[in-house]
């Protein structure tokens, strides 16, 4: 692992540009499950059934009680950790521009990361689905369920649910950091879903370096990655940091 991360961390000193694509894995050291996988969300709730747009339409109460309250209650919880904070320290040393985020936790921000595009929306706020209005998320009542707007309207969390689009100025800019990087740190994603998974694609067809961080292979790896780092995010980026801080200073 030690070369690995010596050939990571001159790929960052090296790059002018080098953007993060995150997944719910660099949330799990947090106590926030991921989605797939041993102990994965959607191994005990079918996401097709609560996690799409069309079943919040039919049955928002439901949705409310089968997925949403225990979401919010373990994001409500959870605290950033040495991944988040690993990405932040990159950032300070100018080898990090931008983070682009599936997660809705809003750890990075918590973390102090200054520039993340959350791909797929967040938790923090909420809109009506008659009158568009935003709320954030603290200052909405979960006694009745669904929770509504002042005008009478069902509000919905700001997350992108399956059968929804990325909003696209997120999907524009993401592709078009995704194309002009010179490196691009992939962390805690089983790069499964679409269009985030395809923007490592976007930037190794753009010449980038890909430095992938899980503990388990995905269909990124020996495929897309130019180096893997198998392990935690938390220890993985730790001794990444240290690497780059020593590289530099040389
Ligand atoms: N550090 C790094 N990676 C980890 C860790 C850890 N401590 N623990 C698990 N992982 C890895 C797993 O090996 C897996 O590859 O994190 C990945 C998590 O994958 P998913 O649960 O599929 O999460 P993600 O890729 O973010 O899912 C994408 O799918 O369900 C939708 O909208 C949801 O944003 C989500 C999207």
């Amino acid at each position: 692992m030690n070369m690995q991360i010596q050939q990571a961390a001159m790929a960052l000193k090296v790059a002018r540009s080098t953007i993060a694509l995150t997944g719910a894995g660099i949330s799990v050291e947090s106590g926030i499950p991921p989605f797939r996988g041993r102990g994965g969300l959607w191994e005990k709730i079918d996401p097709m059934k609560y996690a799409h747009i069309d079943a919040y339409e039919r049955n928002p109460a439901e949705v409310w009680e089968v997925l949403f309250l225990g979401l919010i209650d373990v994001l409500g919880k959870a605290k950033s950790n040495d991944g988040h904070r690993g990405l932040v320290r990159l950032e300070s040393m100018g080898r990090l521009q931008t983070i682009v985020t599936q997660n809705i936790d809003g750890l990075h921000q918590q973390a102090g990361s200054k520039d993340v595009i959350e791909f797929h929306g967040t938790f923090a706020s909420m809109s009506c689905m008659t009158c568009g209005q935003a709320t954030d998320s603290h200052q909405v009542s979960l006694e009745v369920l669904p929770p509504r707007c002042a005008c009478g309207g069902v509000l919905r969390p700001d997350v992108v649910m399956f059968g929804e689009i990325i909003p696209l100025d997120h999907l524009q800019r993401a592709q078009m950091l995704a194309s002009t990087c010179d490196a691009m740190l992939v962390v805690g994603t089983s790069a499964t879903v679409e269009p985030a998974a395809y923007l490592p694609v976007i930037a190794k067809r753009s010449g980038a370096t890909i430095i992938e961080i899980n503990p388990e292979p995905t269909p990124l790896t020996d495929r897309i990655s130019d180096i893997t780092l198998l392990g935690e995010a938390g220890r993985v980026l730790r001794a990444l940091v240290d690497a780059v801080k020593h590289i530099l200073r040389d």
